[in-house]
């Protein structure tokens, strides 16, 4: 919903409004767009209510924008703050200034366009309104007969009036990605985002800012955002003189450099935006509700994710047909629906030090083609789903020894080489024609393949294209855009195909690339106390039908912890689950509990992939945590409860349930005990998991799944 009024000033302001958050905008002197209020919806329509002082005759009132709450600040503008827009002329003007000039209400789109008459470029500044969130991009177009370099191009800056407030983000690295972190933001710049090519494990694009020491899951206002890109990014928390807060998000400026010739059109990624005043769990249900509704690529959206193997850590490069067949049968005896053979299929694949770019299959050990295993697989009832990693070469490949120039390289130094992989050049239409044709046919030669996994498994260095120097600093960019554009041709080819994100892990897990692909490879890390801590921090930003979890086995490959078979299993049905583990060598008692257990996640699947997702209580080092998934009508409930490890003498704990019918009676389905809504709400359950009446209690590695529906 979006309404225009005007202020007493007589100049325009509109209101945008979701069903949980508004934005106000209005025009103050010289044409400056101000956001002074971004919070929960409900209140009013009309600007003039907001009661709000917009400078109306600068340079007398206000001679700087500092402290300001711009909408986005751009180098030019009386203001010192992170600018969100550096624009260059080749004859070394830089700045730019802008007049209004006209605004676009339709449906739930605003687009407000303003004219740099110096440098004839229009930068529109567009507004969505989704269900609850608002989503920000700008376009920037050249209407002159000069090139214009656009040195930097944000996505949005989102200012909060003078306050104290915290800062959430999301940090790690290989293997630990999402680790949630709170810190107080101080007079000052706190920059987070990446320069290495993809998002990154290390910094995820996605904040949430919360009034100072606010750390309630279920309570308290929390203004959050995630940008949609999965290349350099850059997020900038900026307390400002006058302790009003100046967030900006986009495209990392490092290394950026965007030529804009006459009549061309730049467009930044969008930045998705919204208020809760449930905590940060209503944040991501927020995000998760988006995903899930407006986002994900549509042909898939409403899909329940099928229940997969992959055979990576059960054979790694040592993939043989008659091995993997095995494999597949004893999946599709517990109950698995997709089989995904991983790397090592392909070219000279032996090892992690050849094949990548030679996406055909490797006839020594498929000698009767891949249309063999795909048949058993169909014939066994299961999808069929393969591993790439496109953007990728090693040296000892055919597609490198006939196009060495096709990665990126720099002039005269030595390459750097990250798991013996260099990143080709993915900003080159040849690259992506030749990579494209390539995956066509893998996809249209064998059978139908339902299911690609798409990797990518290091961070980019020495990004260098001598070839076109004029498009050096451009690099970054187009290498994105030309990968969403050949995700975007595949899946137009084959719209049947499912696609999976992976960058060693959870390393390109934005929603950019959300909007290609339909779930992601949450991290490498499948030892399930480590997964608790991920899988935590993942789902504060995103859906659990986008969370791709397996079972593997122990000694954990990562960690060489052991944890119970159930524990896995209870861990990894918190998203999309998955089996991953040498399935051929499990005892027949692990493979008949396995699939028992994934009848059970069969039964709560709706609930976990549709349903809306409340942690009772975080994962600790100590003690119980817990995560509870709901009906959106409330009937019935799945509730997971862990404990890594427990302490004895404990007291009994008990966890409040949420989004229940408080009136309504349920039933739990393993012993039919019932309770009320509301005092599962109120009261909550026992969560002590360990029996206090055991003399010798096993304290460590429990978990149980409770499901309860309405009587
Ligand atoms: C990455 C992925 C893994 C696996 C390997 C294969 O590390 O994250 O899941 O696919 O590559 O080489």
């Amino acid at each position: 919903m979006i309404a225009r009024s005007d202020l007493p000033t007589g100049r325009p302001a509109w209101v945008l409004e979701t069903n949980r958050a508004s934005m106000l905008l209005c025009l103050g002197a010289d044409d400056t767009l101000y956001l002074p209020y971004w919070g929960p919806s409900g209140t009013t329509r009309n600007a003039a209510d907001f009661l709000l002082e917009v400078p109306g005759n600068r340079p007398s009132e206000a001679t700087f924008l500092d402290g300001q709450p711009l909408a986005y600040p751009a180098y030019g503008m009386p203001t010192f703050k992170e600018q969100c827009l550096v624009v260059a002329t080749d004859s070394g003007a830089r700045g730019t200034r802008f007049t209004f000039k006209t605004d676009r209400v339709a449906d739930d789109r605003l687009e407000l366009d303003f004219h740099d008459a110096l440098l004839r470029l229009t930068l529109t500044l567009h507004f969505t309104c989704h269900a609850e969130l608002i989503a920000r991009k700008v376009t920037l177009r050249n209407e002159g007969e000069q090139v214009l370099t656009l040195e930097r191009a944000l996505s949005a800056a989102l200012p909060l009036p003078p306050d104290q407030y915290d800062l959430v983000s999301l940090h790690g690295q290989w293997g630990r990605e999402f680790g949630v972190v709170q810190r107080p933001l101080m007079p000052g710049k706190v920059t987070t985002g990446s320069t290495r090519g993809i998002s990154s494990h290390e910094a995820h694009p996605w904040f949430a800012i919360r009034p100072r020491g606010e750390r309630a899951e279920h309570a308290g206002r929390v203004w959050f955002g995630s940008l949609a890109w999965s290349g350099n990014w850059l997020g900038v928390f900026e307390v400002e003189r006058n302790d009003a807060l100046n967030i900006a998000l986009g495209i990392q400026p490092f290394d950026f450099a965007w030529r804009l010739e006459p009549g061309a059109t730049f467009e930044t990624p969008e930045l998705v935006c919204g208020v809760s005043e449930h905590g940060l769990g209503g944040a991501a249900r927020q995000l998760h509700a988006f995903e899930e509704q407006h986002w994900l690529p549509e042909n898939h959206r409403a899909r329940l994710r099928p229940v997969l193997y992959n055979s990576w850590e059960a054979t790694h490069f040592e993939v043989q047909v008659e091995q993997q067949v095995e494999l597949a049968r004893r999946a599709a005896a517990m109950g698995v629906e997709l089989f995904v053979i991983d790397d090592g299929w392909f070219g000279t694949r032996d090892h992690d030090r050849a094949g990548l770019g030679d996406w055909t299959l490797n006839v020594r050990k498929f000698p009767n083609g891949l249309r063999e295993l795909i048949d058993e697989v169909h014939g066994l009832g299961m999808q069929f789903g393969i591993w790439v990693e496109p953007e990728m070469v090693n040296p000892d490949s055919d597609l490198y020894r006939a196009h060495p120039d096709w990665a990126y390289h720099a002039e005269g130094r030595s390459a750097t080489f990250g798991r013996n992989q260099l990143v080709l050049n993915f900003a080159r239409s040849d690259v992506r024609q030749a990579i494209h044709e390539q995956l066509r046919h893998l996809l249209a030669d064998h059978g139908t393949i339902e299911f690609v996994k798409w990797d990518h498994n290091r961070a980019w260095t020495e990004v260098g294209w001598p070839e076109s120097p004029a498009q050096q600093r451009e690099v970054w960019v187009r290498h994105v855009l030309g990968l969403y554009e050949v995700l975007r041709a595949l899946r137009a080819e084959s719209p049947h195909v499912l696609f999976e994100s992976c960058a060693g892990g959870g390393g390109r897990a934005d929603l950019g690339m959300l909007r290609w692909t339909d779930q992601v490879w949450t991290s490498d890390n499948t030892d399930a106390a480590d997964r608790l801590d991920i899988q935590y921090g993942y789902s504060r930003a995103h859906a659990p039908r986008v969370m791709v979890n397996w079972v593997t086995d122990v000694p954990n490959e990562q960690t060489g912890r052991v944890a119970p078979l159930e524990f896995r299993f209870h861990v990894a049905m918190q998203g999309v689950l998955g089996i991953g583990g040498n399935i051929a060598e499990w005892s027949s008692a692990d493979l008949s509990e396995g699939a028992a257990l994934v009848a059970e996640y069969k039964a709560i699947r709706p609930l976990v992939q549709h349903g809306r997702q409340f942690w009772l209580r975080p994962p600790t080092a100590i003690g119980p945590c817990g995560v509870q998934y709901v009906a959106h009508d409330g009937s019935a409930t799945a509730v997971l409860l862990y404990q890594v490890r427990g302490v004895r003498g404990q007291g009994a704990r008990r966890m409040v349930l949420h989004g229940l019918r408080p009136e309504a009676r349920y039933r739990r389905e393993t012993d039919g005990a019932e309770s009320t809504g509301a005092v599962l709400m109120n009261a909550g359950l026992p969560a002590t998991l360990v029996s206090t009446a055991e003399r010798h209690p096993r304290l460590d590695w429990r978990s149980t799944l409770q499901v309860w529906r309405t009587v």
